[in-house]
């Protein structure tokens, strides 16, 4: 297959060291795949622990001068490559669809959802600022600024193979930091078309590396060399918990955005519409891969029925199919083995008594299309509660009792996104103050902002991107006393 570019030298497969786009030391490439259709898009260099290495020393050579950019200079650079991203946003989204299968419609909206954090920190980046302390003796001030904490390691996955990259490289280049960048095997192509255009912004060369290829020795590289002070990780759990370690042998700073399972609680008092609407976005976007999805619909008995027929029908409206074509809403899962698990979750749970409303099996088209599916009379036991589904499956689980929607909704070792419906506002705040949750959307499915901040509690990880938090993460407080001002 080959991809219709309006600007084809977006179309990078060598990765991004120190301004040089080069091949891996021994030639070897990997394959990338079309989740649509399984054809070949491309061949990225495979890299490993050398080219991570030198990728790290060309972000440390970098490091003085870009931390000593002046704030104006460095705002000018991101908000360059914003413009750029949004005047390249159909390429980028081309590739984006190419590679990791969701509709072009969802792809241009993540282009945009990505320049938006490249846009928030170009703003943010003027705005480091720091605090005088009132010394306790008079003789004495107390002064702290923020300083860019160094080379950061940004890892990221293959389901917004843009925007989770914008997310780290847009703070950390704000705050004055170097980066190098480990995009996932699967969605290398986009990481590498958007890098590129941050070259044509004016971000000087070794200020972004990338590297892809061998998983294990990139990771196990960037998380043991000692120039790296920081590691920021979206992904799984398990992958997250076995980086934190890995960085505590040289003690570096993590962020981790991590697993998540996301209640969906609609109250007898909700609007059941809007809920219904929430839950589809909410539930579906990304044909259901994202860590915020609703993964478990938890509803009241009153409303029960009406909110599992409703939701039906809108789910039926739902069209699979290769996110290319005009008017698809759900495209593939980005692998087998992930549409296998999400079948794997739907036997689970028909065996042990759920119903299928809707769907429950693969589409005809191919073996990565999973049919939108609506699943009543689920129970506590079953996978559809216990893990992460990331797949277009909507379980929905009875409760009777606010107080058991709340023991239901945490009884999971995670906790980054949750939902609720309610009108009645006692309830509103005593719901949002027992949830345990980084995230709340009350009466709203769609949570995610440039402008808010993102993460989570409990093991879906720690720190805060996006808003006026997310830079925390990427400076370090410094702090000076000040002596002898009597003297
Ligand atoms: C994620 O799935 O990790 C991110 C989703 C989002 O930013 O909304």
């Amino acid at each position: 297959m080959t991809l219709q570019l309006n600007k084809p030298d977006l179309l990078k497969t060598q990765c991004l060291i120190d301004g040089q786009w080069v091949s891996s030391d021994s030639g070897d490439t990997l394959d990338v795949m079309n989740p649509a259709t399984g054809e070949t898009i491309g061949q990225i260099a495979r890299c490993g622990t050398a080219e991570t290495r030198r990728a790290i020393e060309a972000a440390d050579k970098a490091l003085k001068s870009w931390q000593s950019t002046p704030a104006n200079t460095r705002a000018t650079c991101l908000r360059n490559w914003y413009n750029l991203m949004l005047q390249h946003q159909d390429d980028l989204a081309a590739i984006l669809t190419a590679e990791m299968g969701k509709p072009l419609s969802e792809a241009k909206g993540e282009i945009a959802y990505g320049a938006g954090y490249v846009e928030w920190f170009a703003e943010e980046s003027k705005r480091i600022y720091g605090d005088v302390i009132p010394a306790p003796d008079g003789d004495k001030r107390i002064i702290c600024f923020r300083q860019a904490v160094g080379v950061v390691g940004c890892i990221t996955p293959w389901n917004f193979p843009n925007a989770m990259l914008a997310r780290k490289l847009a703070p950390a280049l704000a705050a004055g930091c170097t980066v190098v960048c480990k995009p996932a095997n699967e969605t290398p192509l986009s990481a590498y078309a958007m890098v590129a255009l941050a070259e044509d912004a004016g971000i000087p060369p070794g200020v972004i590396n990338v590297v892809s290829g061998v998983t294990s020795e990139i990771g196990a590289e960037i998380t043991s060399n000692p120039i790296v002070k920081k590691v920021s990780f979206t992904g799984s759990t398990p992958v997250g918990k076995s980086l934190i370690e890995a960085c505590a042998s040289t003690v570096k700073r993590t962020s981790m955005e991590l697993g998540g399972n996301a209640p969906f609680i609609v109250f007898d008092d909700a609007d059941i519409d809007s809920a219904i609407d929430g839950a589809m976005i909410s539930k579906f976007r990304n044909a259901g891969q994202t860590c915020v999805c609703a993964n478990r619909m938890l509803v009241q008995e009153g409303v029960y029925e009406e909110f599992a027929k409703k939701l039906t029908e809108r789910v039926n409206a739902l069209r699979v199919g290769d996110g290319r074509e005009a008017d698809v809403t759900i495209g593939p899962l980005v692998n087998d083995k992930a549409a296998n698990n999400v079948i794997s979750m739907v036997e689970d749970a028909v065996s042990g008594g759920a119903k299928v409303l809707t769907g429950g099996e693969r589409e005809a088209s191919g073996p990565r299309f999973v049919k939108p599916t609506v699943l009543t009379e689920c129970t506590s036991d079953m996978r559809v509660f216990k893990d992460e589904i990331f797949g277009p499956v909507a379980p929905l689980f009875k409760f009777s009792t606010e107080e058991q929607a709340i023991q239901m909704a945490n009884d999971t070792e995670v906790g980054l996104a949750s939902y609720f419906y309610s009108r009645d506002i006692g309830r509103i705040w005593r719901v949002s103050e027992a949830l345990e949750y980084g995230i709340i959307g009350v009466n709203e499915g769609a949570v995610s902002n440039p402008a808010a901040p993102f993460g989570g509690v409990k093991e879906s990880g720690q720190g805060r991107e996006g808003s006026k938090y997310g830079l925390d993460d990427y400076t370090e407080i410094k702090y000076m006393c000040l002596g002898g001002i009597n003297a």
